[in-house]
Parts: C-alpha cells; structure tokens; sequence
C-alpha cells in the first residue's frame, strides 16, 4: 500500500521503520531531513508539518491509500480532517478527537461529564488573578500546567520545581504574561506514585494495548531537574511493568475505553494510537494526561518489538476494523535518548553527529534518528532530543545493558544521555517507592 508517514522525530522514523517492515511504499512529509525516514521512503517532502494545503497536494500527487500522523501540531491544525475530505484513509485522529490531547480542559470536563474513573480535582483560569484567588483556597499539592501544546515542557510540580506559594504565583504569571500554551492554566491535584504509560490502538470504538512503558521525563538522572519530552523508557518482557499488576493494568485500560465510549458518544469518535499517562497511586491508576498519538520516546519501544504488520494495524484502525489481537514479541526494550548538551533548559544545537547503524544492531539494539538535519552534507544535532537508541533483550538487565553497548556507537562532542534509565539500581527504587506507598 502507499503510505504516507509524517513528521521527522524518533517516533516517526520507528513508525515508519515498522510500516517498511510491512511492505508499505512509503511517502514521507517532515521538516527537518531525518536520514533514517529518507533511507525507508519511495520520496518524501521537506515541509512544515501543519501546511495542510501542500501536505495534502503531495498525498494526492502521489496517490497515497492510508496516511499516518505522527506529532500533535499536524493532527490540532486538521490535517487529518483534510486528508479524510480527500479520500484518504488515516490512522490518526480528526482535530476534533485530538482535543482529547490539544486541550487539557476537553479532557478533564470529558472524564468528568462522563463519571470515568481515575480523574483528578482541576480549575481552568483565563487569567491570574483567579488562579490565585483558587490557590489560597486549597490545601493539598497541584501542579500548574498550561492549557495548549508545550511540547511536555510546560508543567510544573510543587514540591519539586514549585516550592512556595510566591514560586507557583510566578510560574502562573509567567504562562499569562508569556501567553504560554495559549489557552490559560490548569491547576490541578499532584497525584503521588509511579508514572506509567498504557497506550491503545483505537478503530472509532474497540482497544487494543499495548506493552506497559514507563518514560522518563526528568532531564537528569536520579530523576531530577525541568520536565522534558521524555529521556527514555523501557518495557518488560511480560508487557507488564515491575511495580504494577493485572488488575491495576484492567483499570487503566478500562478508563481508555471509557474515553473512547464518550469520544464516540459525543460525535468526535476516536481513531489512531491513544497515548494514556497514568500515576498509579495507593487509590488506582489516575490519568496525568491522554495524547492523540504515540508517546515519544515510547513508539520506539514498542514498534521495535511489534510482530504484526505495522501497515494492517493502521489499515484496521483507519476503517473501523480492529478488533482481535495485535502481537508483540516478548522482549524486554531500554531506549536512552541522546539529546543536545543543554536540552531542557537552552539546548547547544547544530554540532555534527554520527550513528553507526550496523554496529548499533550487531549488539542487539536499534537507533533512530530524531530531531536531526542534514546541514552542507553533514548530520547535525538540532535543539530537540537527536538519537533514539532500543536496546532488545530476553530480560530489562540484557535490554539496558544492549543500549548501553549500542551508544558507544552515536558519536558526537555536545551531547547528553540519562544513563540510568532501565538500570537495576532504578526500576528497584520505583518498585520500592510504589511497595512503601502501598504499605503505609
Ligand atoms: P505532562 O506534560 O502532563 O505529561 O506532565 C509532565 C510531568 O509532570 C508528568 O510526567 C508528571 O511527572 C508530572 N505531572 C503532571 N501532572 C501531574 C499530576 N497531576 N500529579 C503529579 N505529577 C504530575
Ligand atoms: N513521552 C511523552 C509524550 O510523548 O508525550
């Protein structure tokens, strides 16, 4: 089938790298010339990902059967509903049904309206003073998020980047001032566990999970320092994670259900991957946020393991014809982001940057390129994380120790990698931290 595939990041390249697998011709649109999508497309096009009109004229030049969205830019300014209007079948949600990702308010009042399990107290503002008319009312720990797209960079925790009344009274300001997000804040309950993220493939009406994956967003290691687009995550190779059970995983993707039942109900059905972010707490899972597309880094996760064709999967989710299995193999995954020295604060972009490919994969791992660019010939870091690396292996000790061997092979002189993610010492901590929460 041709494919069109686009955006040009980590998630996008494992996407594209599964639908390749597949057999699918692909046609790539994506701003920056990500080597990896190159490599696997018939041809593709350099364009900002929201110019709906020439990405739509490509898809239609090129005959194009079934289109895959991968970031959350596209899907809020319509692409979706524009390529649908043409004819093309998409995988991706309509900008109606991404709301569920592009407006944090939709969310919330959605999960209210309609009694889902596993909401947190929240109070929207369009302005400063009511924020902090709120804040003086309450007394219990909130985080402050920006309304719209950040990018995952926009929330702030108190007790953890937050530290007084005065600090949360000057991150609300700053949103309002700064216009940041650009629909207001929300202040909302801290939820106190383990992070996990459940993700679902969504037809208009069924679920299908996928593997469990914990992210991890903290820009430094010992999870410390500003909130990222995330700095990498593992599964296990029961597609559980060690810290949670069945039945608390039947929660999660009974509240994902929920949300798709509403979705369907209020006329803006759901179809494309559904990304849940869940804290499980001592209460059950309670929803941190739901994203209308794959996690990044997660998608690298489980697309490396994913055993079905990538190609049938987005086919059934595009026509309404999901139901039954969709298999993964049981393999544990680290993946370690490689970003640019700085990133999350005032990232160093544009220093040359080589992947050895083949070498990457005779130590039992995978890389994908992310927000990288070809520059006078040359492979150059950009201001967002650059190189996505998956180690594989039959246990989460094998897996992280794949990733470790593979990074060796990204080389590059401005560079950062949270080396902790999926070692022994840190999974023990969180299984640790979620026993001594349930035991107090
Ligand atoms: P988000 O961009 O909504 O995923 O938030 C970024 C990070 O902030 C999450 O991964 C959590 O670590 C944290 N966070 C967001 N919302 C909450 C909440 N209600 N309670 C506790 N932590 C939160
Ligand atoms: N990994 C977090 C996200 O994709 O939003």
């Amino acid at each position: 089938m041709k494919v069109l595939a686009v955006g040009g990041g980590g998630r996008e390249h494992a996407a594209v790298e599964a639908l390749f697998r597949s057999g699918s011709e692909i046609y790539a649109v994506m701003k920056n010339a990500n080597p990896g999508i190159i490599a696997r497309s018939k041809e593709h096009l350099l364009c900002d990902e929201k110019d709906v009109e020439r990405v739509c004229a490509f898809a239609v030049e090129k005959g194009v059967d079934l289109a895959f969205v991968g970031p959350e830019a596209p899907l809020e300014v319509g692409l979706v509903d524009a390529l649908e209007a043409r004819g093309i079948k998409c995988a991706s949600p309509t900008k109606d049904a991404a709301r569920i990702e592009t407006s944090k308010t939709f969310m919330r009042e959605l999960v209210e309206r309609h009694g889902i399990e596993g909401n947190l107290g929240f109070a929207h503002f369009d302005n400063a003073a009511d924020a902090e008319a709120y804040l003086r009312t309450i007394d219990h720990e909130i985080v402050v998020k920006p309304v719209g797209l950040t990018g995952g960079k926009g929330v702030k925790v108190q007790g953890e980047h937050l530290h007084s009344f005065e600090e949360t009274m000057e991150y609300v300001n700053e949103i309002f001032d700064q216009n940041i997000g650009g629909a207001g804040v929300i202040l909302e309950e801290k939820a106190v566990g383990e992070e996990f993220t459940q993700m679902v493939f969504v037809d208009g009406k069924h679920i299908v999970p996928l593997p469990l994956v914990q992210d991890h967003k903290r820009a430094y290691e010992g999870d410390v320092g500003p909130n990222t687009g995330g700095m990498g995550s593992y599964t296990d190779s029961d597609h559980l994670l060690p810290f949670i059970n069945q039945s608390e995983r039947r929660e999660a993707l009974a509240i994902l259900q929920s949300i798709v039942d509403a979705m369907a109900a209020e006329g803006c059905p759901y179809r494309g991957t559904m990304y849940g972010q869940f804290m499980l707490t001592v209460k059950g899972p309670k929803i941190i946020e739901i994203n209308a597309r794959f996690g990044d880094p997660e998608a690298m996760n489980v697309l490396s393991i994913l055993e079905d064709s990538f190609e049938a999967v987005c086919f059934r989710m595009a026509t309404g014809s999901l139901e039954g299995d969709v298999r993964f193999s049981k393999k544990a995954t680290v993946c370690k982001y490689v970003v640019p020295r700085g990133y999350g604060v005032k990232s160093e972009s544009g220093h040359e940057i080589s992947v050895d490919e083949d070498s990457i994969r005779d130590c039992g791992a995978v890389a994908y390129y992310a927000n990288v660019d070809m520059k006078d010939g040359k492979l150059v870091t950009g201001t967002s994380r650059s190189v996505g690396v998956v180690g594989m292996g039959a246990s989460l000790e094998e897996a992280e120790q794949n990733c470790e061997k593979a990074l060796h092979f990204v080389k590059c002189d401005a560079i950062s990698v949270r080396h902790d993610i999926g070692t022994r010492e840190l999974v023990q901590r969180r299984v640790d931290h979620m026993r001594g929460l349930r035991s107090a």
